[in-house]
Parts: structure tokens; sequence; C-alpha cells
């Protein structure tokens, strides 16, 4: 039996500590991929418009057997539907996509400096008002850009995704979460596949009886923050889950945060973001 998934609270949200990305890098997904996810015990499944995988992640959680009250099913609004009209059309789109009624958090996916947010932040709040969403949240918000957002937003904001990562230094966007009651979640928390040969990490991994993966999970969750890897495997995509029964010492915490870098950022549209913390 694993240990249970801690949850974060933030502004009444419980939102699981660990989910299950889906954006297929290449290819589509399949449902049995997020079947797998589900049975090995995940209970936060991380979607977008974008990704084109709503469908695949709603035909697998009634495959499942998984009751949806107890999934946390998150999906997001592309930079390019910000403006009110676009904003509802698109959630209804992926209300219809993943056959749901609401979803429990509902994201801006990137921000678009050619839509005020005046216009973005009260959609956003009206989803929530309506029901159709559980909690709203942003992602790959800079702090000056999350700070404006959460003046012209009439709910409250439970979450700010962004890449995170052992080579990606964020301490200025986890402060600015935690200063605003904001759950931090990670993705790219395995940075695509680009750390499986870090000394540092393998060298940690050896002496703990982990994977690189694990440790890098590990890593994220000692922080406080929510992480949602990806994997096609249904080996790996358990193997992830086992994170909850060994804790890293303060020198291992320290050596990985030491391998962050300049250039260790993997998403990089820097035209919808301006800025970088
Ligand atoms: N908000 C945003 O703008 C945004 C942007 C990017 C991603 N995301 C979300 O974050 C999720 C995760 O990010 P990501 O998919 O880009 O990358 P990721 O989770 O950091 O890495 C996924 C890669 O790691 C490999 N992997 C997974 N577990 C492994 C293990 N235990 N051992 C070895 N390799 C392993 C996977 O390969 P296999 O499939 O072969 O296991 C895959 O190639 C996405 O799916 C998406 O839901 C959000």
């Amino acid at each position: 039996m694993l240990p249970p998934v801690p949850t974060l609270s933030a502004h009444g949200a419980k939102i699981p500590a660990l989910g299950f990305g889906t954006s297929p890098m290449t290819g589509t997904l399949s449902p049995d991929t997020v079947v797998a996810a589900l049975k090995a015990g995940y209970r936060h499944i991380d979607t977008a418009r974008k990704y084109g995988t709503e469908r695949q992640v709603g035909e697998a959680i009634r495959a499942s057997g998984v009751p949806r009250g107890e999934i946390f099913l998150v999906t997001k609004v592309s930079h390019e539907n910000l403006r009110a009209d676009d904003f509802a059309r698109s959630v209804d789109e992926s209300l219809k996509a993943l056959r749901v009624d609401y979803v429990d958090l509902l994201m801006v996916h990137w921000p678009n400096p050619a839509i005020a947010l005046t216009e973005t932040m009260p959609a956003l709040a009206k989803a929530k008002r309506s029901g159709i969403a559980r909690h709203i949240g942003v992602a790959n918000f800079p702090t000056a850009t999350l700070e404006q957002a959460l003046k012209l937003c009439p709910e409250p904001l439970v979450a700010l995704q962004a890449e995170y990562h052992p080579y990606l230094d964020q301490s200025k966007l986890l402060a600015t979460a935690s200063r605003y009651g904001l759950a931090f979640v990670s993705y790219c928390p395995l940075a695509r596949g680009r750390m499986f040969d870090d000394p540092v990490l393998g060298d940690i991994a050896k002496k703990r009886g982990r994977n690189i993966a694990q440790i890098a999970l590990r890593w994220l969750m000692q922080q406080g923050v929510a992480a949602i890897p990806r994997s096609s495997n249904p080996q790996r995509i358990a193997d992830n889950l086992k994170v909850f029964d060994f804790t890293l010492d303060d020198d291992e915490m320290r050596r990985i945060s030491a391998l962050k870098r300049d250039n260790g950022r993997i998403a990089n549209p820097i035209e919808r973001v301006g800025a970088w913390d």
C-alpha cells in the first residue's frame, strides 16, 4: 500500500501534491495511459484545451471507475482565447470534450499582452461563480503580471502553475506565490528528461536506492509545491508516485538546488510573458 498523496491547501482548494501531466510531446495521448495513472493512485490530472487531450482524459476518468468526486481535474484556456466571449466558448468546449459538468481548477494557460487582464480576469471569475470551475488560477504568469491579475480578479486565485525543476531557479516566483497564498504547481518537473544523466542527482539516487525522477520529485515535494510529471510508461507512472516514503536531508536538498543554471528554462515563448522573474 502506497502512503496517500498529501494535499496542498489554498483558499479552500485541496490540491493533491502529485498530479499527472497529459501534454503529449509527440503523437497523441492514449486514454489507457491516464487510466494507468488513475489506477496507480493519481487523483490530480492536468490537461488543457491546447493539448488536445481533454477527450482522452474524460474517457479515461469514466473507464477507470474512480468516482469523479475523488479526482482533481484541471484544464486551461489558451492565450488566444482570453477575450470574454472566446474564454466562455473555450471553457464550454473543454467541458464538452471532457464530458464533465465542472472542473476542479480552471487556469489561464499563458498571459497574452494583446488582451487586457481587465477582460480576462472577470471572465475567469465568472466561470467560478457559475459553478463550472470549483477553483481558478493562472499559469506562466511572472510576479508583475500575477499581481495585476490578483488585483483585477474578484475571486481568489488558488494556484500558479509554472515550470520548475532542479535546473531552473524559481525562488522569486515561489516567494510570490507563497506571499499571496497560492499553491505552486511545477510543470516539466522532470525537465522533460534533460537531467537523467546528471551526476549529482545520480549520486543521490544511488545512495537512496531511488531513481533520478523520484529524487527530483521528492526535492519538489519537500519545498511544499505540487508537481505534475508525465509519462507514457505504466511502470514509470507508478514509480513517480513513490516519493512519500523517504526524505532528503538538508545537504541533499542544497546540492540539488545548486544545480540551477542560466539556460535551464524549457518553455519560453517570451513574447507572451514580456520578462520572467
Ligand atoms: N502550463 C504550461 O504551460 C505547461 C507547459 C508544459 C507542461 N505542462 C504540464 O506539465 C506536464 C509535465 O511536463 P512535461 O510533460 O513537459 O515534462 P516532464 O514531466 O518533466 O517530463 C516528461 C518526460 O520524462 C520522461 N519520464 C517520466 N518519468 C520518468 C521516469 N521515472 N524515468 C525516466 N523518464 C521519465 C517521460 O518519458 P516516458 O513517457 O517515456 O516515460 C517524458 O519524456 C505536462 O504533461 C503538462 O500537463 C504545462
